[in-house]
């Protein structure tokens, strides 16, 4: 890691402001780099603000949402800076977007050919090598007889191919940085699949980054060299992949890996966490696991850890941090 980061978020915070009364904290002190090449990935349950971090890094969050703090230093520059004219150019050129679910992002009154083409500022005014990037597009995404193909409109298109539809989009104008937001989690597993591979084998092409959001570890596991794992709006525990899945120093982090499927628990069983997540628009003081924590105690009602690098690149928020270790074997404990 040499090289400076291509994307450094610093103390991010993003509130959904509904009323003086409800404050919903979707994302609270969120920091973290993605480098040129690499996936990175943000994990954690329904709810805990991962598309609202994703959502801010493009700015594409609306009223009552706004960015209260922090940074966004892409190449150096604070995209929060930007005017809005700037802004819109950023994205797509930059960094772009795919969604869970490919509506919200193609224009169902738009032929397929000229959602992609649109986008390509690069070919502006040079409409027949438009269309055949956009065709080359859509062959590299697995859609059969694209020639065909880009002259119909998304709704004549199955949820699968709508997908490689709108990943071709957001790739047209060859971003450096992809926001890839659930983008599986629709589809069933065996288009699953095809997606991660196409994902995985166009960031190596492009040489570019991505920043991908799931709830699946499984995915985490094929995709990601780092990630952070997020709950109640807050970056717990961040670290690589390897490190993550092997030697976890955070108790919630314990807690997912036990509630799936993973090689290391192969033939255990599986223990769901017990409880909810809290209200991001009523929290406690302290540490927002505590009341599902197995090893919480007093000082985690009161006072919010801080988050530390225990080494280098391995990020933890947790009071008992210096026990960590004596954690090791905790996710047995999650099973029993
Ligand atoms: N438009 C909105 N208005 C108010 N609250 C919202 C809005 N969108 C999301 N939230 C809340 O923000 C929090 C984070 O949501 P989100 O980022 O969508 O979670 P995730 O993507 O991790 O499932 C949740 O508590 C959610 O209810
Ligand atoms: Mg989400």
């Amino acid at each position: 890691m040499s090289n400076p980061p291509l994307l450094e978020v610093k103390n991010l915070y993003m509130h959904y402001h509904i009323s003086d009364q409800e404050i919903v904290k979707a994302v609270s002190d969120v920091s973290f780099s993605v480098y040129e090449g690499e996936t990175f990935g943000f994990v954690g349950e329904s709810g805990c603000g991962k598309s609202a971090t994703c959502r801010s890094l493009l700015r594409l969050i609306k009223p009552p949402g706004e960015i209260l703090s922090g940074e966004i230093l892409y190449k150096g520059q604070d995209i929060l800076k930007l005017s809005p004219r700037a802004m819109q150019q950023f994205r797509g050129r930059q960094m772009s977007m795919i969604f869970q679910e490919p509506m919200t992002a193609l224009n169902p009154v738009m032929k397929i050919r000229d959602q992609i083409t649109d986008a390509l500022y690069f070919l502006k005014n040079r409409k027949t090598e438009a269309n055949e990037y956009a065709v080359d597009l859509l062959r590299r995404v697995g859609i059969p007889l694209p020639e065909e193909r880009i002259k119909e409109y998304p709704h004549q298109f199955s949820g699968g191919m709508q997908q490689r539809a709108m990943i071709a989009s957001a790739l047209g104008p060859k971003p450096g940085l992809l926001l890839a937001d659930e983008p599986t989690t629709a589809l069933d597993v065996t288009i699953q699949d095809q997606i991660i591979k196409l994902i995985n084998n166009l960031r190596d092409e492009l040489k570019m980054s991505v920043i991908l959001v799931t709830h699946d570890l499984g995915v985490v596991a094929q995709m990601c060299d780092r990630l952070a794992v997020m709950y109640a709006g807050r970056i717990m525990e961040m670290t690589d992949t390897v490190t993550l899945f092997s030697k976890p120093r955070h108790p919630y982090t314990y807690a997912l890996l036990g509630s799936i499927p993973t090689r290391a628990n192969r033939g255990k069983k599986l223990e769901p966490i017990t409880g909810a997540p809290p209200n991001l628009a009523n929290l406690d003081p302290g540490c927002p696991f505590k009341p599902r924590c197995r090893y919480a105690e007093s000082v985690c009602g009161e006072e919010l850890p801080e988050i530390r690098e225990l080494k280098p690149g391995h990020w933890s928020r947790c009071h008992f941090l210096d026990k960590a270790e004596s954690f090791q074997g905790v996710i047995e404990d999650y099973q029993q």
